[in-house]
Formats: structure tokens, sequence, C-alpha cells
């Protein structure tokens, strides 16, 4: 009797609080036609929908793009308050341009929010192929870059009160791979949360996304088959003995055979996410995206190593001189 009146309440109050939070989730704040939004990244998939997408809502988006074919499909494809530029983000000069460019476009207003969703995701393989230029290649992009351009924006975004919206990944949750892709991930991780608690006496907030996989071109096979290719040439002999003439096959066979089926191409769940960073009175710290973020990849990462080890190594081929673990 006792137990069945403790279970009512736990209930009623996990009911609650669910309610609670959905709808104090649910809050948004107005104004988007007065506010700058700064994205990086916008030749293509979550960076080029997100600026599309802001665009339609109103907001005043500065889209950067890497190539001047990125940015002239960008700005045809928008309205003609949405304005682009050109910038690499481990070109610290060229983001300093940026900054001048986007404090002329904002004026007193400052920077509402920021988007570091630039990234690249090869070389990407076994750590054993890699040299240390291959791991910088990516950290550069994914962490420093992204780190460059947060510092060098922060006095405008502070004037603001504004949003950081950093994205990272399942892989900043879970390493499965070797190469710079998860390091700069959790790098990413990192620098956002001691970037929240530092800004928080500013009034700035800072939101971590975490998508699963989606396809977009930085999981395009020919790309990471290309880029195992180049990392297997120099290896000296006895190293591709080890891993057998077929590996790069096996490798990508099994890519597509199990993680390439998890992918969505359903890319709006994520750009939906950085929107409501961008627009809700109450942002979340993370946003896991896709189901298989959720219900897999995120719930993984707190499993014992033993057993996440047994269901990443399941993922990939076994090198020909290698023994089961
Ligand atoms: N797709 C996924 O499953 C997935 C999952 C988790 C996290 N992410 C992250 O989501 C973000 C966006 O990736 P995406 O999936 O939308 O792939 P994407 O279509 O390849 O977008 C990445 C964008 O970053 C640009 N970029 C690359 N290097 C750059 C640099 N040095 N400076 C400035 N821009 C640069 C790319 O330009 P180019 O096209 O000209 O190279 C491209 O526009 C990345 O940070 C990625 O790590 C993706």
């Amino acid at each position: 009797m006792l137990s069945h009146l403790a279970l009512t309440c736990v209930s009623l109050l996990v009911t609650f609080a669910a309610v609670r939070w959905f709808i104090r989730d649910s809050y948004k704040l107005d104004g988007f036609s007065q506010k700058h939004v700064f994205i990086t990244g916008c030749d293509s998939g979550f960076g080029n929908l997100l600026a599309k997408q802001l665009d339609r809502k109103g907001f005043k988006v500065i889209a950067a793009c890497l190539s001047e074919k990125g940015a002239a499909d960008l700005a045809a494809a928008a309205s003609p308050r949405l304005k682009t530029l050109l910038l690499n983000v481990t070109d610290s000069a060229g983001i300093r341009s940026a900054v001048d460019f986007v404090s002329r476009e904002v004026g007193e207003r400052g920077l509402w929010g920021l988007v570091n969703n630039a990234g690249r995701g090869t070389p990407i393989g076994p750590t054993e192929w890699m040299q240390l230029e291959d791991f910088m290649t990516v950290l550069d992009v994914n962490l420093l870059g992204l780190i460059d351009v947060t510092l060098q924006f922060l006095p405008l975004l502070k004037k603001a009160r504004g949003r950081v919206v950093n994205v990272a990944s399942i892989a900043g949750r879970a390493a499965m791979a070797g190469g710079g892709y998860c390091l700069s991930k959790y790098g990413v991780e990192a620098f956002s949360d001691s970037l929240r608690l530092n800004m928080l006496p500013f009034g700035i907030k800072v939101s971590i996304i975490e998508p699963g996989y989606f396809k977009t071109n930085i999981l395009y096979n020919d790309l990471i088959e290309a880029n195992l290719k180049k990392l297997w040439a120099p290896l000296p002999q006895d190293v591709k003995d080890a891993y057998g003439a077929t590996y790069i096959e096996d490798f990508l066979r099994m890519f597509d055979n199990s993680l390439g089926k998890l992918c969505s191409p359903d890319i709006a769940k994520v750009t939906r996410c950085m929107e409501h960073a961008l627009t809700a009175r109450h942002p979340r710290t993370r946003y896991g995206v896709g189901w298989d973020a959720k219900l897999f990849w995120i719930p993984l990462s707190y499993l014992p190593s033993f057993m996440t080890d047994f269901i990443f190594n399941s993922f990939t081929p076994l090198p020909k001189a290698g023994r089961k673990p």
C-alpha cells in the first residue's frame, strides 16, 4: 500500500518535471529582425541550410564561406539581407578582417549569435597510419580555428549579451576512429564548457550541438577513400603487410554496411537545434541530434571501456596480422 503511494508520488513528480521542462524549453525570444548571426562553413551541409533557414526567419545573417563559388551560390539562394564573406578559419588575419566587417554591420547592437560550424573530417583511419601533420590538419580547423574565431568575436558578442553555438559531435563523447577528428571534437566540448562558465557573468550563453551521423559532404565515401589511399601509399611494407592489401576496401564496405546505414538525410534536425539555441529564452547546454545520437552513441559513451571497445571493434575490419581481442 505504502509502496504504491510512493510510486504514484514519484510518477507525478517526474511527469510534472517533464511538463515543466517542455514548457520552459518552448519559450522564445522575439525581435529577430534586429539580430545578427555569424555562421562559419556555409558552403554546404548544416551551415548552408542554417544560413538560409535563419534568413527566411528574418535574422540578419552573415555567412562565412570557404570558397567564392559557395558564397555566390548561397547569396543567390537567399534574400538580399543575407551577407556573405570568405573565411578560412585557420587564417587568424582573415578572422580579424571578418570581425571588422561584422563590426561595421552590427554597429552598437553587437553580435547576437556566433555559430562555429566549419569543420573537416579527414584524414581519418588507423592511428598507426598517421603523421603528426595529419592530426594538425584537422585540429587546426575544428578546434584551434573555432577557438580563434570565438576569441576574436567575443567583444562583439559581449555587447549584445549574445549566444555561441559550437558544433561538436557524438565523436566528442566517444572516440571511435584514429586521426584528429575525435580529438578535435573532445576539445570543442571542453572549450565550450569552460567558455560557458566564464561567460555566464557577462550574459553570454554557450550551447554545444552533438549530431549523430548525417549525410553531408564530410562523410562522402570517395573523400574518405581517397584520404585512406593517401595515408596508405607511404606506409612501410611491414605495416602494409600487417593490415593486408584489402584493408581499405574492407574498411569502406564495413562503413557502408554499419555507420553508413545510420546516416540520416534529414539535416534539418541539426539546424532546428541550432536555431533553438539562438532563439529560445532558455537555450540548452547540449543538443544530442538524431536518433542514433540519443539512443545509441550518447548512452554508449557511459558504458565501461571494455564494452565500447568491443562494439567499436565490430565496426572496423581486423588487420590481417591482428588477432580478435
Ligand atoms: N555530417 C555529420 O554526420 C556530422 C556529425 C557530427 C558533427 N558534424 C560537424 O558539423 C559541422 C558541419 O559539417 P557538415 O556535416 O555540414 O559537412 P560539410 O558539408 O562538409 O560542411 C563543413 C563546412 O566547413 C567548411 N570548411 C572546411 N574547412 C574549412 C576551413 N578551414 N575554414 C572555413 N570553412 C571550412 C566546408 O567547406 P568546403 O565544403 O568548401 O570544404 C563546409 O562548408 C562540422 O563541424 C562537422 O564536424 C557533422
